[in-house]
């Protein structure tokens, strides 16, 4: 198949290079834990994702709604690089009776000028999570709210607290969730399962961590809470910027959709020059879960918490190789 025939819809538009591109942007997404729970089965002109429920958290994760909002990562960094290169894809999700098909991203079409989300590609690889106390300089008004754009386009709602008085509310939540985790001993040997003490293509690596925040009450969350390493302190921000992200409904299809926002809002904070972590201690209990809900509003699902601010660049965490995660339709190999 010439290129010219692939330009205008005949045979194979996801070729060996156009797959690679594809599916190292999906990949570079964050991960609950770094746990990586995806795999793409793949024809010549679609991408079948899947969730991996083998690499699902039992204990933090019972719902799997964590596991989908990664997939929903994956997902809308999948759509970028489409659009990088010149698809339009059409995008469906959850289209099967399988739980673990989370979406099918089939392209018809190659342009020659890239999509609009091509403004987002380079953000993927410099997008971190970076557990470093922030700079004092807070995000304006004017970036926040091309956050509550970014992720209103994929129907979520992201709400930034400005108010002191709830921070402190939220801090106090991860706060009590904190205490809960450390009476759980299976809930940190779980944890700390995905804590990579060596090299390792999957799970948290220790200088990922960040520091332990010098003071008690911070709007952090320590991965290692619980467990037993020995790791540098420092002072955190003393008036974070903190936000939550929030879906109308909380099943399956909402955490598919959390995902792709989450994702779109942390591209567009990256090009912005923000970085973010998450603190979804109070996310993983569901008493606490619920008392994440805006007071003012009551409504909605929280799916994340995150702090948003600016600090020095931390370097990216590990991935597997895609060829663990690709399989090819029709070739015999079905997803295990
Ligand atoms: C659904 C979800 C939940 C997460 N929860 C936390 C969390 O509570 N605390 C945290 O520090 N990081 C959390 N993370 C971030 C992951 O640990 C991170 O994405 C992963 O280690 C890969 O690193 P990277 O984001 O730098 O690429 C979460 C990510 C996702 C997608």
């Amino acid at each position: 198949m010439d290129a010219q025939a692939a330009m205008h819809g005949h045979g194979a538009l996801i070729d060996e290079p156009v797959l690679r591109t594809l599916v190292e942007a999906a990949t570079a997404a964050p991960s609950i834990y770094n746990s990586q729970p995806w795999r793409f089965l793949v024809g010549p002109r679609r991408i079948e994702l899947y969730a991996d429920p083998r690499r699902q958290l039992p204990i933090a994760d019972a719902s799997g709604r964590s596991l989908l909002i990664s997939c929903g990562a994956a997902l809308f960094n999948l759509r970028v690089a489409a659009a990088h290169l010149g698809f339009h894809p059409r995008v469906r999700l959850l289209p099967s009776e399988n739980p673990t098909h989370v979406a099918t991203v089939e392209v018809d079409h190659r342009h020659f000028r890239p999509g609009l989300l091509d403004e987002l590609y380079p953000a993927i690889w410099a997008r971190h999570t970076n557990r470093h106390p922030f700079w004092s300089r807070r995000p304006p008004a004017s970036v926040l709210g091309r956050l509550v754009e970014a992720v209103a386009c994929e129907n979520a709602v992201v709400r930034i607290y400005d108010d002191p008085d709830e921070v402190v509310r939220i801090v106090d939540l991860l706060h009590d969730a904190e205490f809960e985790e450390r009476n759980n001993p299976m809930g940190v040997a779980e944890r700390t399962s995905w804590l990579a003490a060596e090299p390792s293509h999957d799970g948290v690596p220790m200088e990922s961590l960040g520091p332990v925040p010098e003071q008690t009450r911070a709007a952090f969350r320590d991965l290692a809470n619980g467990a037993r390493f020995t790791r540098p302190t420092a002072a955190f921000e003393t008036t974070p910027t903190v936000a939550t992200l929030s879906t109308m409904h909380d099943g399956p299809v909402d955490w598919v959709r959390a995902g792709q926002a989450l994702e779109r809002l942390l591209l567009v904070a990256t090009n912005q020059g923000l970085t973010a972590s998450f603190m979804n201690q109070p996310l993983e209990q569901p008493d606490l879960r619920w008392l994440t809900r805006s007071p003012t509003t009551g409504l909605g699902y929280t799916q994340m918490l995150m702090r948003l601010g600016y600090g020095f660049p931390v370097t990216p965490t590990p991935r597997r190789p895609i060829a663990d995660v690709i399989a090819h339709l029709g070739n015999g190999h079905a997803i295990p």
